[in-house]
């Protein structure tokens, strides 16, 4: 049997519930309640008006929030890629060649130091509020080590992508079309029993338009749902591409033509925007306000990864959204809670309602604006996880 515990005293509540509150977005409730009971929130409301529970827990006038919701992420790798980080500080650019560094040493790895790698970033996330991410392979590149960072990114999300077309393999680099017809053949074959979605990375010097439609529909032919690097280091046919195959989400779309930004807003493609990569690559922000003036739904993720954005930090990311890409602090943490559950076609996550899963961060600080307010402080005092006090 269950128990219930009421969490009470909340300065200031992010339901996500418009019909909540303050009516905003974030449907946010000063003075509040959240009760859970198992795994689900039961209650959310003021304090004063809490149902009685078997278990109380007092937040001392601080705030609460759905849990992050990180929806783009790549974590199963080994080694890192310091020289590389430092080479750009000193002036050279970011390039998708790099991957091959990491695809080399992930190969070299035994599964026991990729499990200890992934389980080391992932409790680092959940530390910072981080509930629920998405992973994916792609530093495998053979049929044997995609499948096997699937298998094991599966014993810790249900939210895998298969990124057998990161690059194309060093193997075939003679050969692009062969490694897309394995990408799309028996490598799918072995991956697709591990994996809910499948991406491309869209881009000049990894897979063209042709290349990425072929790929993304192979893995809806198998029953994955597609999302897709998209626009990231130049104009492209990715953001167009993600909204003709309904995919879940376009991902970076840093560089977005006028038709690109119209094409995301009239459609159910959400637009994952991922600051870290812009910080770590020293490149052009995204233009976050011209997608939400448009009506684009923005999710905001940190793409951990050892090339382009080596951070598993929410907080940070919604800072950066919010100095640099000029998201206000609601937007920001709207787009990290429930944009990061849109992205990922969830309705059970990203925000604190009767039903949802009791996935709630408790920070150090009486209101979310302080994740932005109060940058590189370590403000996520309390994590639960479906139900579970896990910080
Ligand atoms: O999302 N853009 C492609 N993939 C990653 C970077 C991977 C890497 O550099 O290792 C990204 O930024
Ligand atoms: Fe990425």
């Amino acid at each position: 049997m269950s128990s219930s515990t009421v969490i009470t005293n909340i300065a200031t509540l992010v339901t996500n519930d418009p019909s909540l509150g303050d009516g905003s977005p974030l449907g946010l409730v000063q003075d509040a309640a959240v009760v859970i009971d198992g795994d689900r929130v039961v209650w959310t409301g003021e304090s004063s008006k809490a149902p009685a529970t078997d278990n109380r827990v007092d937040a001392g006038g601080r705030a609460v929030l759905p849990g992050f919701v990180d929806s783009h992420s790549h974590l199963v790798f080994a080694g890192d890629r310091t020289q590389e980080f430092n080479a750009r500080m000193s002036g050279r650019s970011y390039t998708a060649g790099g991957i091959r560094t990491t695809v080399a040493a992930t190969r070299a790895a035994s599964d026991a130091e990729l499990e200890a790698n992934l389980t080391r970033y992932l409790t680092e996330a959940l530390r910072q509020g981080t509930t629920t991410f998405e992973t994916k392979s792609g530093y495998g590149l053979t049929v044997e080590d995609e499948s096997r960072a699937l298998r094991l990114a599966a014993k810790h999300t249900d939210e895998v992508t298969y990124l057998g077309a990161h690059i194309v393999s060093p193997d075939y680099a003679d050969d692009p079309a062969a490694y897309v017809d394995l990408v799309t053949g028996e490598m799918l074959d072995a991956c697709a029993p591990h994996a809910r979605w499948i991406d491309v990375f869209c881009e000049k010097g990894a897979f063209d338009g042709d290349q990425a439609r072929a790929i993304l529909t192979a893995g809806k032919a198998k029953g994955l749902h597609p999302r897709i690097h998209a626009n990231q280091l130049s104009y492209g046919p990715g953001v167009q591409l993600a909204v003709e195959l309904d995919a879940a989400s376009a991902d970076h779309c840093t560089h977005l033509t006028d038709a690109d930004v119209d094409a995301l807003a009239h459609s159910d493609t959400v637009a994952t925007l991922l600051p870290g990569a812009e910080f770590s690559t020293r490149a052009e922000w995204p233009d976050a306000r011209r997608l939400l003036d448009a009506g684009v739904t923005v999710a905001l993720s940190t793409d951990c990864n050892p090339g382009s954005s080596f951070t598993s930090s929410v907080p940070f990311c919604i800072a950066l959204a919010v100095r640099d890409m000029r998201m206000t602090p609601d937007e920001a943490v709207w787009s990290a809670t429930a944009g990061g559950a849109a992205a990922l076609r969830r309705t059970d996550i990203g925000r604190l309602t009767p039903g949802a899963r009791a996935d709630l961060t408790l920070l150090d600080a009486p209101s979310h604006v302080h994740l932005a307010y109060r940058p590189g402080v370590p403000l996520v005092s309390g994590v639960w996880r479906k139900g579970v006090r896990v910080v």
